[in-house]
C-alpha cells in the first residue's frame, strides 16, 4: 500500500486522471471501477476536461459501478447508474452499454450479485477500481463488520445510512430504499489497482485506520493492506492523524 499526500483533491483529480490515461493509452479497453459520492467528483470533472480539450477517448473503455440501490425506477435520479451519466458517462465518449451496474442484470436482486461477479469476470476483471471512504471506513456499502470475504450481494441499508442519503431525498427517509447491491471487500480486492480517495478532516481517522490500523471489519477500508496494488491519495487534511 503506497500513501500520496497531495495539497487539494484537484492535485489527486490530476494524479489519478494520470494514471487512468496511462492505462487507456496501453489499453484502450480498460475496465475502470466507478465510485459514486462526492470524493470522486473532481477527477470525473478532470476526465471530462481532458475528453474535451485534449482528445482523451473512452472509446473502447468499460466500467462497473461499486453500488445500487435496490428498488428505483431506472432513470431514477438519485440511482448511482444516473449520477455516473450524468457526472461522467454523458460529457465523454464511453459507447452504450460500455458502463453497467449491479442493479442492471435483471429484476432478481438476489440474482444479480453473483451475475454481476461474473459480468466482472468476463470482462477480464476490474484494472483500475476507484474508491471513496465512509467516515466509519466503509467501502461502497461495505458497512463496518461486513466479512472481508464478501461478494457482490443485497445488503440491508442501515437506519443511520438511510438516515443519512435521506437529504438527496427530499429529507423523506421513507423514499429512501432499504437495500442495496454492493460489490464486497473481496470482490474489490480483486481489482488489479485499487485508488482511494479521501479529502478532508471528516475523513481523518478513517484514513488511519485503513492504513495503520489492524486489519479489521470495524474499518472496512483497512481490507486494502491486502491489496498487492492499493494507492490511498489523501490530502493533508484527511492525512492529519496519519503517524
Ligand atoms: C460510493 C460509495 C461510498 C462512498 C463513501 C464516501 O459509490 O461506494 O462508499 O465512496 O460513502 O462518500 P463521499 O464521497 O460522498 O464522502
Amino acid at each position: 500500500m503506497e500513501v500520496v499526500v497531495v495539497p487539494t483533491a484537484e492535485d489527486a483529480a490530476v494524479l489519478v486522471a494520470d494514471a487512468y490515461q496511462a492505462l487507456l493509452t496501453a489499453t484502450p479497453t480498460a475496465v475502470l471501477g466507478l465510485a459514486t459520492g462526492s470524493t470522486p467528483l473532481p477527477l470525473y470533472r478532470e476526465l471530462i476536461r481532458r475528453h474535451r480539450e485534449e482528445g482523451l477517448s473512452f472509446r473502447e473503455a468499460r466500467g462497473f459501478l461499486l453500488d445500487e440501490y435496490v428498488g428505483l425506477p431506472p432513470g431514477h435520479p438519485e440511482s448511482y447508474r444516473q449520477f455516473i451519466r450524468a457526472e461522467l458517462e454523458r460529457h465523454v465518449d464511453f459507447a452504450p452499454d460500455a458502463i453497467v451496474g449491479p442493479g442492471d442484470a435483471g429484476r432478481d436482486p438476489l440474482a444479480a450479485g453473483p451475475a454481476y461477479e461474473e459480468a466482472i469476470r468476463a470482462a477480464g476483471g476490474i484494472d483500475l477500481q476507484i474508491l471513496g471512504i465512509g467516515a466509519d471506513g466503509h467501502l461502497a456499502f461495505n458497512m463496518p463488520m461486513s466479512s472481508l470475504s464478501s461478494r457482490t450481494r443485497v445488503k440491508t441499508l442501515t437506519p443511520r445510512t438511510r438516515q443519512d442519503n435521506a437529504r438527496f431525498f427530499g429529507g423523506d427517509v421513507d423514499l429512501v430504499p432499504t437495500h442495496c447491491l454492493t460489490q464486497g471487500l473481496a470482490t474489490i480486492l480483486d481489482s488489479r489497482h485499487a485508488i482511494l480517495l479521501g479529502f478532508g478532516r471528516g475523513k481523518a481517522q478513517a484514513v488511519r485506520e485503513a492504513v495503520e490500523g489492524p486489519l479489521s471489519a470495524r474499518w472496512p477500508a483497512s481490507v486494502l493492506q491486502l491489496h498487492p496494488h492499493a494507492t490511498i491519495v489523501v490530502d493533508e487534511d484527511a492525512a492529519s492523524q496519519l503517524a
